[in-house]
């Protein structure tokens, strides 16, 4: 196991009824209150008239920023950033999913920031300050509402990239399973594959001595995969909302991934189609992970091997580490594709038209992962398998 400095400051508040919470913690921060939101789901299920009544009993001044896109984009992120300017915003709350936290995040440190807040995205400047923030949480993917990252697009130039820093941690952030409720089926399974991939790009580390870490690992994969179908079978069940809540936060908090440092390569890779595409990142990991898999079996076989035992159930008697490694990785992508996520990037009308740019995006920054390095080949190889 490696050294590790652990420290996440994100209150988390969970369960039935725990907006109300939101009149203890948001008069820490002040009056001045920015409210990020998205398209509109929070207006049709009611939760944005739930907000405002409570911001308007506890005397905050309300502005808004709506239209928060999924995938978001600097431009709505350097709206928020003015209106904190000009209006002097003491605190933001994010109600939405992992994109609008995102924007929030980049508002809040953006607010304190002199130049384009875009800067701070492409690591031109470092964020030091930020404005207080929290969220409510409304669908389960990410972990952004517990974590320091966030990851924002350039429409314009087609680049989509993660940044983070000590002070972009939410304050707090309140999570009732009911709030999930209206997740549609699709953004559900992309939120499953997600947090499942936050959970794979932890697994693949080469780092000796990991045992609990894995077993952890291990134990959230098996969890959300036995839960995933009965909850698509029953989206409003509250016990099975609840189990992929809460995962999906464990799965991107930095509780299972001290001590190693996990692989992060799909993540680039995705990044890289979203920002060329435009598509959902649940829907594009569950197409690429499984490549990069078989793409890099053969770095550690014994890891993939281990990953198919014990989570894909695959019995490895007889059979080479690579054998049933190859296996697990068949089992994953069936289990994706048995709940509804997409196989080929064609299903997004994904060709080879534009291989080229995403493989520029995704090597932006020279070769990339670490469990093994990705060149551009390595990138294009990828790509082309998962066509
Ligand atoms: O915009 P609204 O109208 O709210 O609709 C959203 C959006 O269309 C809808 N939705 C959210 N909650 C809902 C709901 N619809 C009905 N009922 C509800 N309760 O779902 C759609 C997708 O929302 P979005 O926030 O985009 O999804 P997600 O949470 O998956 O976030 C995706 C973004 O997060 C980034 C991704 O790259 C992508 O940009 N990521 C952020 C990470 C982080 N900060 O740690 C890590 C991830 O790996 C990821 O890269
Ligand atoms: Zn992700």
């Amino acid at each position: 196991m490696d050294n590790f400095i652990f420290q996440n400051p994100t209150k988390l508040i969970f369960g039935k009824d725990q907006l109300q919470q939101l009149k203890v913690e948001v008069p820490r921060y002040g009056k001045k209150v920015l409210l990020v939101y998205g398209g509109g789901s929070i207006k049709r299920t009611g939760l944005y008239d739930k907000v405002v009544t409570i911001l308007n009993e506890i005397g905050a001044e309300v502005f808004e920023l709506p239209g928060v896109e999924p995938n978001p984009r600097i431009t709505t992120a350097r709206k928020g950033v003015e209106i904190c300017k000009t209006e002097g915003i003491d605190f933001i709350l994010a109600v939405g999913g992992g994109s609008v936290i995102d924007c929030s995040k980049l508002i809040a440190a953006g607010a304190k920031y002199d130049g384009d807040a875009w800067d701070i995205v492409i690591k031109k400047a470092f964020a030091k300050e930020a404005l207080p923030f929290g969220t409510v949480l409304t669908l389960a993917a990410t972990g952004s509402e517990m974590n320091a990252g966030s990851v924002i697009t350039n429409w314009e130039t087609n680049e989509k990239y993660g940044w983070g820093s000590a002070v972009t941690f939410p304050k707090f952030s309140i999570l009732d399973p009911v709030h999930t409720y209206s997740v549609p089926k699709n953004q559900t399974i992309y939120g499953i594959v997600d947090m499942m991939s936050h959970v794979l790009e932890h697994y693949f580390h080469l780092t000796e001595e990991t045992d609990f870490q894995d077993r952890m690992c291990e134990s959230l994969l098996i969890t959300v995969m036995e839960t995933a179908p009965k909850l698509l079978e029953d989206l409003e069940n509250y016990d099975h909302r609840a189990t992929i809540l809460y995962c999906g936060t464990m799965a991107l908090n930095g509780i299972l991934n001290m001590g190693y440092r996990g692989d992060w390569a799909t993540h680039n890779l995705e990044h890289a189609v979203s920002a060329v595409y435009d598509i959902p990142h649940g829907g594009g990991l569950a197409i690429l992970f499984p490549h990069w898999m078989e793409h890099n079996l053969k770095v550690k076989p014994e890891r993939f091997k281990q990953l198919a035992e014990r989570v894909l159930g695959v019995n490895s008697e007889g059979k080479s580490a690579e054998e049933a490694g190859l296996e697990g990785i068949r089992k994953l992508r069936e289990y994706w594709n048995s709940i509804g996520a997409p196989a080929r990037l064609a299903d997004y009308d994904i060709d080879e038209s534009k291989l080229d740019l995403m493989a520029d995006r995704a090597m932006a920054n020279g070769e990339f992962g670490n469990f093994t390095k990705l060149n551009r080949e390595d990138c294009l190889a990828i790509y082309r398998a998962a066509l």
